[in-house]
């Protein structure tokens, strides 16, 4: 069965107290609507975004992030509220799911259970504990009545715990008759999406309540929504990689963004950060590493690395305290307290404690080019743009300047001095 899809992001979540539009805030390294798309867009093609508040910079992201999203600009000074979202838009198909930007659980899955119930409605219902700020669902006989928003609920509505999730699968049908139907005298003086339940009911329309899961279908409106939902995202994402083989020490202790990846069996130790566009192959991450926007295939990292964006590491052993940047490492030993940044390193190289490429001259960046089987002394300095062929000592704290040959020793050192009994002339005999 084909349906179109709405997803409601035109509000403005004042509860959120930020700057940046609800919708946009992360969860697991992608906005809470990217993951709402993201499943919408395996049961239609024919998505709706409907926007208002922040609407450019909203549109602007998922321009760049999805193809073939239809957008909507919600009539909000006139036709404020969750119904007035909803007038105006041309669906395609005959049944609409309705969803929420701000529902950034829910599952392809789960939404398909809407399109298997024979209504004209198909509405989610929770029973909550605590059912406060949600539309309170009345059900009878399996059929929903009506539904009361909280700031319109008298004292015995209040008192009910089962309530309106916010997800709606409606007829194009019903949408089209009732929608210029609603009014705006509530409590809000807003359009709600939620009278045309019983609208629809008073007409002879069924209406179906569908059970779903707290898990997935809660709303993100502040600081501390949004903290409950990225764990519930972050349980599921190691678990599916745990089931993928993947090895996690302490899984709660690491954070592993949406669009990591892994391949062949892997270990990733506690207190690591995993982000943006990362593979993982085949290697071991260490206790309190950070891995961005990398590549990593059989090797070692940390404890206590950290590889930023842009590097790709092959076969290479990285220890404490080494920083790599836009590099690519290929069967590289670098062991402890190291910064490599702009660099391309070759086989067999080892790279020696404090080695530090100086890759900034103050206005720009330059390259750091390595060699296959170079020995890099301790504490040393590669100024670049620098080219080391292949073959070649660097001494412990040697400055390098300029490139150096294949097979060569580089050496830049003040002669070491040794004055005798020194000491005690300084301090006298102790
Ligand atoms: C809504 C439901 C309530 C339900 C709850 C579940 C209505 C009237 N109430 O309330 O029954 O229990 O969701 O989470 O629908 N939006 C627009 N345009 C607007 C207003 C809102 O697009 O003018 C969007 C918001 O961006 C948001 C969604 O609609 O994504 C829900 O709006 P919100 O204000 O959070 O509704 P609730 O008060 O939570
Ligand atoms: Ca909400």
């Amino acid at each position: 069965m084909s349906v179109s899809i709405a997803i409601l992001a035109a509000g403005q979540g004042t509860r959120m107290k930020s700057s940046l539009p609800k919708v946009l805030h992360k969860i697991s390294g992608r906005p809470m609507i990217w993951h709402i798309i993201k499943e919408a867009k395996k049961l239609s093609e024919d998505i709706t975004v409907v926007l208002y508040h922040e609407a450019k910079m909203i549109r602007s992201y998922l321009e760049e992030n999805f193809q073939n999203l239809r957008f909507h600009i919600q009539d909000h000074d006139n036709f404020p509220g969750t119904g007035g979202a909803l007038m105006g838009i041309e669906f395609e198909s005959d049944k609409v799911l309705v969803l929420n930007g701000d529902m950034p659980l829910i599952q392809a899955s789960e939404l398909e259970q809407f399109l298997q119930i024979d209504a004209d409605i198909v509405m989610s219902v929770i029973d909550l504990e605590n059912p406060h700020g949600y539309g309170r669902v009345i059900i009878e006989d399996t059929e929903v009545e009506c539904i009361v928003e909280h700031k319109d609920c008298g004292e015995a509505e209040l008192a009910l715990t089962t309530v309106n999730a916010g997800v709606y699968l409606f007829t194009k049908e019903v949408l089209q008759k009732f929608l210029p139907k609603l009014s705006n005298k509530n409590a809000q003086k807003e359009y709600y999406l939620t009278d045309i339940i019983g609208l629809a009911k008073k007409e002879g329309y069924t209406i179906k309540p569908i059970f779903v899961q707290e898990e997935s279908f809660q709303g993100v409106n502040s600081k501390v929504d949004l903290a409950q939902a990225e764990e519930i995202m972050q349980d599921r994402i190691k678990k599916r990689w745990m089931e993928e083989g993947v090895i996690f020490r302490l899984p709660k202790t690491s954070f592993i963004e949406i669009d990591v990846a892994f391949e062949g069996e892997c270990e990733v130790e506690s207190g690591c950060v995993l982000r943006g566009k990362t593979l993982i192959k085949k290697s071991h991450i260490k206790a309190h590493s950070v891995v961005e926007e990398s590549q990593i295939a059989f090797c070692t990292i940390g404890p206590f690395a950290r590889i930023r964006p842009k590097s790709i590491l092959e076969d290479t052993r990285i220890g404490n305290f080494v920083e790599v940047k836009k590099s690519h490492l290929k069967g590289v030993k670098a062991g402890h307290l190291s910064y490599l940044g702009d660099s391309q390193i070759d086989e067999g190289t080892n790279i020696g404690a404090g080695t530090i490429t100086c890759n900034y001259d103050g206005k720009e960046k330059h390259q750091t080019i390595i060699g296959k089987n170079v020995f890099v002394g301790s504490d040393s300095q590669l100024v670049a743009p620098l080219k080391i062929e292949d073959d070649v000592i660097i001494a412990a704290g040697t400055t390098l300047t300029k490139d150096i040959p294949k097979g060569s020793l580089a050496i830049a050192r003040t002669p070491l001095k040794i004055v005798k009994d020194f000491y005690y002339k300084f301090f006298g005999k102790r």
